[in-house]
């Protein structure tokens, strides 16, 4: 009879305890909206889409892990937006590509009045207060700049904030954590002069050097040179799972140092190292970073719409609040969950937005990559064009040294006539 009614009390007090952790989740998670450091949305909307945004109604979107109302429900504030191409145009089209999904992400983010697109911490504050959705736009795979700097700064004046250093293929410069391809392989230099070239140069202009994706040795390397917090805006713990794409606990030490930040992926295989997952592998994860270098170091980046496998119950950025109230439950304190959520991003981005202020008497790097570690077919050698070494298909006009000479007249009339007018 007594243990009945002790059971009765017990369960109660569970549900009770139960009932409010999930209010206090909601409750915390709108109180300091997440910021997400990485969502592959608009590669989605390539893939089935084309990116033809008057196709669809980003309000409610089917087959994807991402819309407008789910993040509403997720309460995610900033969602930072990868720009992504496929590996495959490396040394090809990947800079076209680069620049058609940054035009997908911007348009997303003006056409819809529920997005905002915001390029500083200063914009990104003002977003929360206004009630928007902020978009970050970060480059995924530093094959999008082509080994160019100039290209860089390009890219960061249409908005892109941050870059990964590779994704899964080596580059010029920086060395990736997957062998899938085989590009670009050095044996003892894992970033490059050049590859240091591209960290200083991001340091310069403001723009958040991400280490996910990288190789560890590359990781290291960043770490050591960067003068500003670098993040990996989509890894997880290598104690938990041993993947090549999560994070040890030695690297994790140079991050605490670098100041910082790990933003723990969500897609099962990297969390679960098998297909499926559930959140208490999850947690596992958040809980051993904060036992090695504390909650002040850790984010979120969950990585929807990149894979096609997420833990039970956290299948959509609608469920962001089911891993806060698992972290109270295992007693992270609201502090301490209000840094992951939101404040370690904000934190780690104005201290770019400081280094970016005290280099301000820099000029924009003229460093360029040595000619012979990017020569392929697909890349112009610059010189003084040989009219004459044109193919008759190319310009049947411009072939005979007659027609050149009046090409040059027209030239000169058309010069001296455009002086007088
Ligand atoms: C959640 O917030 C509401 C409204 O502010 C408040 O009434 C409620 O007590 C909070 N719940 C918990 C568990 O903190
Ligand atoms: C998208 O759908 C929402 C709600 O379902 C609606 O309010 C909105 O007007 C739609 N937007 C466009 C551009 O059709
Ligand atoms: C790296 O390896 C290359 C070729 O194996 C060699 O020429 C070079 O000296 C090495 N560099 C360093 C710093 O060890
Ligand atoms: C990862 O861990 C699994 C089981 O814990 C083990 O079988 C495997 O060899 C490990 N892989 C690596 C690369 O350490
Ligand atoms: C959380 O704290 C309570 C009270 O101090 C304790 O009973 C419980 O075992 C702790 N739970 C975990 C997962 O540490
Ligand atoms: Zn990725």
């Amino acid at each position: 009879m007594l243990s009945l009614r002790a059971l009765l009390a017990f369960s109660l007090c569970r549900f009770i305890s139960g009932y409010s952790e999930k209010e206090r989740a909601h409750n915390l998670t709108y109180k300091y909206p997440l910021i997400d450091g990485h969502n592959d949305i608009a590669l989605q909307l390539r893939i089935l889409h084309n990116n033809k945004l008057s196709k669809i109604n980003l309000t409610h979107l089917n087959k994807v892990a991402t819309d407008i109302s789910r993040l509403r429900a997720g309460h995610v504030q900033t969602q930072m937006f990868a720009v992504y191409t496929l590996c495959g145009a490396q040394q090809m089209d990947a800079v076209r590509l680069t620049l058609e999904q940054i035009d997908v992400v911007r348009r997303m983010c003006t056409e819809f009045p529920d997005f905002e697109l915001v390029t500083s911490t200063q914009e990104l504050r003002a977003s929360a207060t206004n009630k928007k959705i902020a978009c970050l736009i970060s480059i995924e795979g530093g094959h999008s700049i082509d080994s160019s700097l100039p290209a860089l700064r390009m890219f960061y004046l249409l908005g892109v904030r941050s870059m990964s250093l590779t994704h899964s293929c080596n580059t010029p410069w920086a060395e990736s954590s997957s062998t899938f391809y085989d590009v670009f392989i050095r044996h003892n230099n894992s970033l490059t002069t050049f590859g240091k070239a591209v960290v200083d140069e991001m340091n310069r202009l403001g723009m958040i050097v991400d280490i996910s994706h990288t190789s560890w040795g590359t990781a290291s390397a960043v770490l050591k040179h960067s003068k500003a917090p670098v993040i990996f805006s989509h890894s997880s713990s290598y104690t938990i799972c041993n993947h090549s794409r999560n994070v040890p606990d030695w690297l994790l030490h140079e991050l605490k140092k670098n100041r910082g930040l790990i933003m723990v992926n969500f897609y099962s295989p990297f969390v679960s190292c098998k297909s499926e997952a559930n959140v208490f592998h999850l947690a596992d994860h958040f809980d051993h970073i904060k036992r090695v270098i504390g909650a002040e170091s850790i984010g979120i980046g969950g990585d929807f719409d990149g894979g096609n496998s997420f833990p039970e119950g956290l299948e959509d950025v609608s469920k962001y609040p089911v891993i806060i109230q698992e972290l109270l439950k295992r007693n992270w304190t609201e502090d301490e969950l209000a840094d992951v959520l939101r404040r370690n991003f904000l934190r780690v981005f104005e201290e770019v937005e400081g280094v970016r202020d005290q280099l301000r008497w820099k000029k924009p790097s003229e460093e360029e990559i040595p000619l012979q570690e990017v020569e392929n077919p697909c890349r112009s050698v610059l010189q003084r064009p040989s009219l004459r070494k044109l193919s008759s298909n190319q310009s049947p006009s411009l072939r005979a040294e007659g027609s050149l000479n009046l090409l040059y007249l027209g030239l000169v009339l058309l010069f001296s006539l455009s002086l007088r007018g």
